[in-house]
């Protein structure tokens, strides 16, 4: 009997589905299995975020965090095979990657994708083009004034930590519900790590819901009000990020800190 089949059987399955979709939290993941090819990556994983919250998905290199974020933005890799994605009552898992950004996720990928040869603001006006827009550029320039000092110089030319300001700057010139970051923190000073966390605690404040995936977890615990942690695809611990914090062998055992 597959999982699924078992909790037919008691009767658990349809009330479980019921409760993902009427009493959904701003972001429910229902039970996702994604496959890249024959590969079950992402094993049947499950968690829900308040609207305006901070959640951090952390785990081992290699535990599924990427996958699970690529999974919930709906992109074709991994392919969802089972489960639900919630989105203030629309159904993510019934969307192409398109749409998905279009109900309101923004995925930040690892690698930044700053457009070569425009300038700051031109990265910007183009991601204002399509519509829902979201923030203006002088909403956007407030909460980064680095950007407004550097918005006429071409963006891959951008320290690191302004080329990642610059991709979350990009996210909201959509009209975003959900920010989706994959290793924000890479290769960055502490201080910039410092200046960038302050940022989403801003970003967070204008009611925006946050899952922040990372390998310098302890700053990501520190920001996040709530944490997932992932290994080998499933969950293996949800709750407040602070008892993560203080819990050394939960640390050891899953996020070698
Ligand atoms: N395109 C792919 N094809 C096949 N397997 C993949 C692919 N991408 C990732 N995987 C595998 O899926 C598993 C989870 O990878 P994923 O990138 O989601 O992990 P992660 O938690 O983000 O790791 P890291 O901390 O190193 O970024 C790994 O075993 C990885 O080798
Ligand atoms: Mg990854």
């Amino acid at each position: 009997m597959t999982n699924v089949e078992t909790l037919r059987a008691e009767g658990t399955y349809d009330r479980h589905r019921n409760m993902a979709a009427t009493h959904a939290k701003y972001l429910s993941v229902w039970d996702i299995e994604a496959y890249y090819g024959e590969s079950y990556i992402v094993q049947g994983v499950s968690f829900d975020i308040h609207e305006g919250e901070i959640l951090a998905l952390l785990g081992r290199n290699g535990a599924g965090k990427t996958s699970t974020l690529r999974t919930i933005a709906r992109l074709d890799d991994p392919a969802l095979r089972h489960g639900e994605i919630w989105l203030d009552h629309q159904p993510l898992h019934k969307m192409r990657a398109h749409e998905a950004a279009r109900a309101g996720i923004a995925l930040v990928p690892e690698d930044r994708r700053i457009i070569p040869g425009l300038t700051v603001e031109e990265n910007l006006q183009l991601a204002q083009i399509a519509p829902p827009v979201g923030w203006s550029l002088d909403r956007v320039y407030e909460l980064f004034p680095r950007l407004a000092e550097r918005r006429r110089q071409e963006g891959v030319t951008l320290s690191g930590g302004e080329q990642q300001m610059l991709s979350i700057a990009r996210a909201l010139c959509r009209d975003i519900k959900v920010l989706l970051l994959d290793e924000p923190y890479e290769g960055l000073a502490p201080v910039i790590v410092q200046e960038i966390a302050k940022t989403l605690e801003l970003i967070r404040d204008q009611g925006i819901t946050t899952v922040i995936v990372e390998q310098n977890a302890v700053a990501a615990l520190k920001l996040a009000d709530r944490a997932v942690i992932l290994d080998i695809g499933k969950v293996v611990y949800d709750g407040s990020a602070q008892d993560v914090l203080d819990d050394e062998k939960l640390r050891a055992q899953y996020l070698a800190i």
